[in-house]
């Protein structure tokens, strides 16, 4: 069948904050760009950040990169590759300050310098006292940055295909990338965008889980896609959930209320946190104050009838500070959960929240894989960045707000890439093969036509029960090793979805369809990597896998120092070192050590 076929410089897929970022380096750069994107731009979920960016601007209290980047090693449990760490906690204050020349509207301190709050893990003089890095407008600053970047991607003549979604990647005999191939989800047309570079910016699949505060178009499209074209997943075991989503809702409450003060309280009304984190409480790393309040609940300190969560106490607070630093928050609060944190305290469980693994990428946005005894080597014409992508800056646990600095660092640097692969020539249109789009249309044909299949809706929601209970914030190991059957058997039926009721919501059907495929790859890609994963590191933490001399907080450094690679095809797990030099000669190592907050 023949189909339509565009042709540009570069495809970018997502119009996140890394994506829009990316873009306006290849636009301003004069090359000609299209973003693909199933929402409107600034309704991606950039939109939904709260509570600020890092960068150790310094304009608070004393900071530098030094201690920005200790913080994120120590948070990563040292499966972040340094140079990569180096790199971004270097560009840092580059891009933030770059946001604001684009007329980010950040909050101010009385001296008129961008306002920057506390958040969990981040401190002073190597973990010695909290430190004000979050460069934050209000606690809505993912929305404040998306319609800065869109402005200034509309002025540099970028151009939007909204409301597409893309299906699969084209690659040729050699493995380079040629573009995606993408559906229209007005009228289901499939068409070929061939590029001389790909950029995939599609963020995270928080949607694999039953509860999540990501939004429903969080579906891992493009982890998906790389995964079914032969692309290893790296560190895919490691999902961060975070602290205070709210009971029963998942909507995120930003940790950037417990930067201003917020404190968590179990059923007794006491401040736990101290008992777990003696030093920075509260404001500890997410993976540590999640388990300290999933451990409060198991143990019968929990809140609520059902002592099922605990609680967010900001009463303390002036009413001045809320409305002016935390106003989003007081709004969901009375929306989803019913009291008003003026006067109430807010409930809240961890819920996930964000993808540390990925797409396997280095430092300079371009996506490589083992090849010939070495386990880097870029693809050509490919390029990701965003929670998309693994670096590796958040290893086995990211601190909050280093997610904004990821996506401004990485999308601009896998821009910069690209622009620079495209004037030196090295970056060619190559012919497309005869098959480009016959995978896609082999997908949709499927879900039309395929009889007495099984319900999208009932596949999906049989993965995000698996996940949830078997791969949550505590992991046993016969609990994963059933879940890895039970995640096979799901993906099974994954395969043979169809569209049942063609009459009413038909091409939202065939979108969520066509996600399921992204999600289950993810989902698998979790399943099977956490099971083989037998220490307990950041994030992963599982039940035999305990603290003891030799591996301290139940992390193994001697056989587990190493990232999970994850191939779809033959369901096959493979292993590559962590980076433990930083990128400079002259900046040292940070060493390994027992991680305490
Ligand atoms: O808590 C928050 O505002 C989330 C920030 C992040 O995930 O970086």
């Amino acid at each position: 069948m023949k189909v339509a076929k565009r042709t540009f410089d570069a495809v970018i897929v997502g119009a996140g904050g890394a994506g829009l970022r990316a873009a306006l380096q290849l636009s301003e750069a004069g090359m000609k760009t299209a973003v693909l994107t199933k929402v409107f731009p600034t309704r991606s979920h950039t939109v939904a950040a709260q509570g600020g960016v890092a960068a150790s601007l310094g304009n608070s209290t004393e900071d530098n990169w030094h201690w920005h980047m200790y913080d994120t090693v120590k948070g990563s449990d040292w499966l972040g590759d340094q140079d990569a760490i180096e790199f971004m906690v270097k560009k840092a204050n580059e891009v933030v300050v770059e946001l604001e020349h684009y007329g980010m509207p950040f909050d101010r301190t009385d001296n008129g310098k961008i306002y920057q709050r506390p958040f969990g893990g981040h401190s002073q003089n190597y973990g010695q006292t909290p430190v004000s890095r979050s460069c934050a407008a209000a606690d809505r600053t993912g929305h404040a940055m998306l319609h800065a970047l869109y402005q200034r991607n509309v002025r540099a003549n970028t151009q939007f295909f909204v409301e597409w979604m893309a299906m699969d990647l084209i690659r040729n005999a050699d493995g380079d990338v040629l573009g995606v191939t993408a559906m229209e989800m007005e009228t289901g047309e499939v068409s070929i965008f061939h590029a001389k570079a790909t950029i995939f910016a599609t963020g995270g699949a928080g949607r694999i889980y039953y509860s999540s505060t990501n939004a429903f178009i969080n579906t891992g499209d493009g982890v998906g896609m790389a995964a079914r074209a032969g692309i290893p997943l790296e560190d895919m075991e490691f999902w961060q959930f975070h602290p205070t989503g709210v009971a029963g809702a998942g909507v995120l409450i930003t940790e950037g209320v417990r930067g201003e003060g917020g404190i968590l309280r179990n059923a007794s009304g006491e401040r736990f946190m101290e008992r777990y984190a003696p030093n920075l409480k509260d404001l500890a790393s997410r993976d540590v104050v999640s388990r300290a309040m999933t451990t409060e609940i198991n143990e019968g300190r929990g809140c609520g009838s059902a002592k099922d969560h605990v609680l967010l106490d900001i009463t303390h607070l002036s009413p001045e500070t809320i409305n002016k630093r935390l106003p989003g928050i007081r709004e969901i609060s009375i929306q989803f959960a019913g009291v008003d944190p003026i006067k109430a305290l807010i409930p809240v469980v961890p819920t996930c929240h964000y993808q540390m693994g990925g797409i396997p990428t280095n430092y300079k946005g371009q996506v490589v894989v083992p090849k010939d005894g070495n386990s880097n080597v870029p693809i050509v014409g490919f390029y990701a960045a965003g929670e998309c992508a693994c670096a590796s800056v958040h290893g086995a646990n990211r601190l909050g707000t280093n997610s904004l600095l990821d996506l401004l660092v990485f999308g601009k640097a896998a821009g910069e890439t690209v622009v620079s692969d495209f004037q030196s020539g090295q970056l060619k249109l190559q012919p497309l093969p005869e098959d480009a789009a016959d995978v896609s249309l082999a997908r949709i044909a499927r879900l039309e036509t395929q009889t007495g299949g099984e319900d999208v809706h009932e596949v999906r929601l049989e993965m995000q029960r698996v996940m949830q209970k078997h791969a949550g914030v505590f992991r046993f190991a016969d609990v994963m090793k059933e879940g890895v059957t039970k995640i096979m058997e799901v993906a099974e039926r994954a395969k043979r979805t169809q569209i049942k009721d063609k009459s009413k919501v038909w091409n939202t059907a065939r979108t969520e369809a066509l996600e399921l495929d992204n999600l289950i790859e993810v989902a698998k890609a979790t399943m099977v990597s956490a099971e083989a994963r037998k220490e307990s590191r950041g994030a992963h933490v599982r039940d035999d896998a305990i603290d003891c001399a030799e591996t301290p907080n139940g992390r193994d450094d001697v056989n587990w120092l190493k990232h999970t690679l994850w191939y779809s095809q033959g369901n096959r797990l493979d292993y590559k070192p962590v980076n433990l030099q930083p990128m400079s000669a002259d900046v040292e190592p940070i060493a390994l050590a027992k991680r305490t907050y």
